[in-house]
Parts: structure tokens; C-alpha cells; sequence
């Protein structure tokens, strides 16, 4: 492609800033369009942000008439599947911010739509482009054996979001689904993305409804803690806890058992918000036995310069204009989302679910 691309915006909220100001630094990029449904926001936006070519919509179905190659889906979850199918259908390439969407059936919809209209449909999980999280890939691909268990999530002692992140109608799920799904993308990938065969899930939400805790108490549906046990195929198994909020300061290091070696990794960061992977990655720890003696190795955790958030919509874009497949592709984060769709359905009845993913 020998011209600029074309981007639109759909959803003109906090993290649509952060995907602006990510284009704005390419200069083979354009953004031409921004919908946001709260009548006004766009144009807004539009101003704050000096997207002096761009126009402003309050509606995405307006936005997508314009003549664009790609949208960055940036409303809340709920809202990520119609407005991600409606811009496949529409003939346009698709970065859709995390969790995917909230039920399986929504991400086998949009996963779909990506194929039929033969474009793009990649999901913003940033932390892939963290060197460290590559090194933990290849580590647990190459010195721990056959890794029959996994452990993984992460708590913030205090760190509940509110506005559109915690009532059913927008949010769709809590903490399970918003920093969750980074934590199960963590474990899945560096297995290559096992497929969930049952789930057997615990939710609750005990400080986000306690007006003591959180301003917006009252309208808070969503879970601020949950644990999980997730059979994977090849038999393996997945620990996944997370919290919001809680009275401690971890819920444990993700930790990775395999046959020949252990891996234990902690998030970096510290303060009521971190404890969670969308921070990175503290320290790496390696348990493997040396001649006859128990060892550990640390690992060290490469200190790097790159804007992860840049490098996730940069490959959008080369991706867009260089015809090439989706870098973190929506097919591979349906495993992901099978994942939190069966938390929710086994929370609600007090069950184990089975997880069936039905070819696409
Ligand atoms: N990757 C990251 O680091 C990161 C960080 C924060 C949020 N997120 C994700 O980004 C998404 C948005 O989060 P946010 O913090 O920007 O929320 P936000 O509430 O600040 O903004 C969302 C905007 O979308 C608009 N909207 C709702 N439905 C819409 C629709 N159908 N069409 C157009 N606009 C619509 C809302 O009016 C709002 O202005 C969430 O899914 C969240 O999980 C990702």
C-alpha cells in the first residue's frame, strides 16, 4: 500500500487516547473518523486530540460508510461484538481492545465475520510485545518438560475500576474478564493455547457492592474476585484466581510446573493497582535440578524502552498495509474467551461446565 491508511475510532473514551496518540505517530496513518454513542463525545474528541481531517459521528454504522482500511474497537466489552461485526461487515480490518467480548458465542460471531470479509480481526493484548513475556515463551516451550500444571491471575489489594467497567449492561463481566484476560493470555500462549475442556468457577463481589469500598456501589453487578480450575487438554490444568480487591497483597506468583523444570514468575509494579500482568513482569524464576541438586536460576528481567501500546497497533498497521495475517489473531483468543465465558456460566449454577469450541 503506497498510501496512508486509514483509521477510524469507534468509542472515544480513555483507551481510545492511548490508540490516537499511538497512530498519530505514524506518519503512513490518517485517522478520518471517530463515532462515540453519547451524542457530542466524538466531536470532542475529535477537538482535544486536533484530528484536524477527522469527522465525528454518533454512531459507529455512519463511521464505517466512510472510505477506511481499519477500526480500533475502543468502546466498552459489551459493545466490542456488534460494532466489531458490523466494521467486517463492512469490509474493514479490526484491533479490538481486550476481553474480546464476554460470551463465546459473541467471539465465534466476530471470528466469523473476520472470515467471511477475509480481514482482519486482532484483539489489543499489549503485553505480548513485552520482551520478557517472549522469554517466559520460549522458556516454558524449551526447559520445563511436559508442564501438566498451571498457576496464574494476580490481585490488586485495591484497584476496582467504575464507570463502564462495572455494571452488567456494559461491562458485561468484572475483574475475571478486564485484567483476567491478560493473565490467562500470559498462561495460554507460552502453551501455545491448549484447548479448555471444563471449568469449575467461584465469583463474588464483595467490595465493589460495599459502599465502604467503592463510590459507584450501588450500580456495581459485575465480580471483583473469582477462582477457577480449568481442565486443558493434554493433561494439563489451570489455576486462575483474581481479585480487584481484597485484604491481601497477592493471590500467589503464576507459576508454571513441568516435568523436567518450574518456572515462577511475579508481576512488577507495586500500590493498590498492581499485582497484575498488564504491568509486566517482576522477576523470573527458574526451579530445575543441576547435577543432583535442587537449583534455582534466577532469570533477569530485561529492562527495555519500548511503548508496548505503540508496537500493538504499529502491527495493526503493518499488518494492514503489508497484507498480512492478524498479529494476536481473534480465532486464537476464542480459547481466552471460551475460558471466561465458562466462568461465568459455572459461578452462576455452582457447577463445572464443559467448554466446547466449535470449529469456525
Ligand atoms: N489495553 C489496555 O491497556 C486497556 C486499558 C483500558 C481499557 N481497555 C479496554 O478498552 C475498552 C474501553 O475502555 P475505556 O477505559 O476507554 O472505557 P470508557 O468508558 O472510557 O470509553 C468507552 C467509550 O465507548 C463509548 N461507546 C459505548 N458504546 C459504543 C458504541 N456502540 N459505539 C461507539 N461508542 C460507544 C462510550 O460512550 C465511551 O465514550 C474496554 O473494553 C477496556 O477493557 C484496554
Amino acid at each position: 500500500m503506497d498510501r496512508k491508511v486509514k483509521i477510524g475510532i469507534i468509542g472515544s473514551g480513555g483507551i481510545a487516547g492511548a490508540h490516537v496518540r499511538a497512530y498519530k505517530q505514524m506518519p503512513d496513518v490518517e485517522i478520518v473518523g471517530v463515532a462515540d454513542v453519547i451524542p457530542g463525545k466524538a466531536e470532542e474528541f475529535v477537538h482535544r486530540h486536533e484530528l484536524l481531517d477527522a469527522q465525528a459521528f454518533d454512531s459507529h454504522l455512519e463511521l464505517l460508510e466512510l472510505d477506511l482500511d481499519g477500526v480500533s474497537v475502543c468502546t466498552p466489552n459489551i459493545a466490542h461484538h456488534q460494532t466489531s461485526v458490523d466494521a467486517l461487515n463492512a469490509g474493514k480490518h479490526v484491533l479490538v481492545e481486550k476481553p474480546l467480548a464476554i460470551t463465546l458465542e459473541q467471539g465465534i460471531e466476530m471470528v466469523q465475520a473476520g472470515k467471511k470479509a477475509e480481514k482482519i480481526l486482532t484483539v489489543g493484548f499489549q503485553p505480548r510485545y513485552d520482551p520478557n513475556m517472549k522469554a517466559v515463551k520460549k522458556i516454558v516451550q524449551s526447559e520445563l518438560g511436559n508442564v501438566y500444571y498451571v498457576q496464574t491471575g494476580g490481585g490488586r489489594r485495591r484497584g476496582m475500576p467504575g464507570g463502564t467497567f462495572v455494571n452488567k449492561s456494559l461491562a458485561g463481566a468484572g475483574a475475571m474478564a478486564d485484567i483476567g484476560c491478560y493473565s490467562l493470555d500470559l498462561a495460554l500462549n507460552a502453551l501455545d493455547y491448549p484447548k479448555p475442556l471444563s471449568v469449575s468457577a467461584f465469583t463474588s463481589n464483595h467490595f465493589g457492592t460495599n459502599p465502604k469500598y467503592h463510590p459507584e456501589a450501588e450500580k456495581f453487578e459485575v465480580e471483583d474476585f473469582g477462582v477457577a480450575l480449568v481442565r486443558l487438554e493434554g493433561g494439563k490444568v489451570l489455576n486462575f484466581k483474581i481479585s480487584w480487591a481484597m485484604h491481601a497483597d497477592s493471590l500467589g506468583p503464576t507459576l508454571f510446573l513441568g516435568t523436567d523444570a518450574g518456572l515462577k514468575l511475579t508481576p512488577a509494579g507495586s500500590g493498590p493497582w498492581s499485582g497484575v500482568w498488564d504491568g509486566g513482569i517482576g522477576s523470573i524464576t527458574m526451579f530445575h535440578d543441576v547435577q543432583g541438586h535442587h537449583t534455582e536460576s534466577t532469570i533477569p528481567v530485561q529492562q527495555h524502552q519500548y511503548d508496548i501500546f505503540y508496537e500493538k497497533v504499529r502491527d495493526f498497521v503493518v499488518a494492514i498495509k503489508e497484507d498480512k495475517p492478524a498479529p494476536i489473531p481473534g480465532e486464537e483468543i476464542l480459547i481466552n474467551q471460551a475460558i471466561i465465558d465458562g466462568i461465568l456460566r459455572s459461578s452462576e449454577i455452582g457447577k463445572e461446565v464443559d467448554i466446547e469450541i466449535p470449529e469456525v
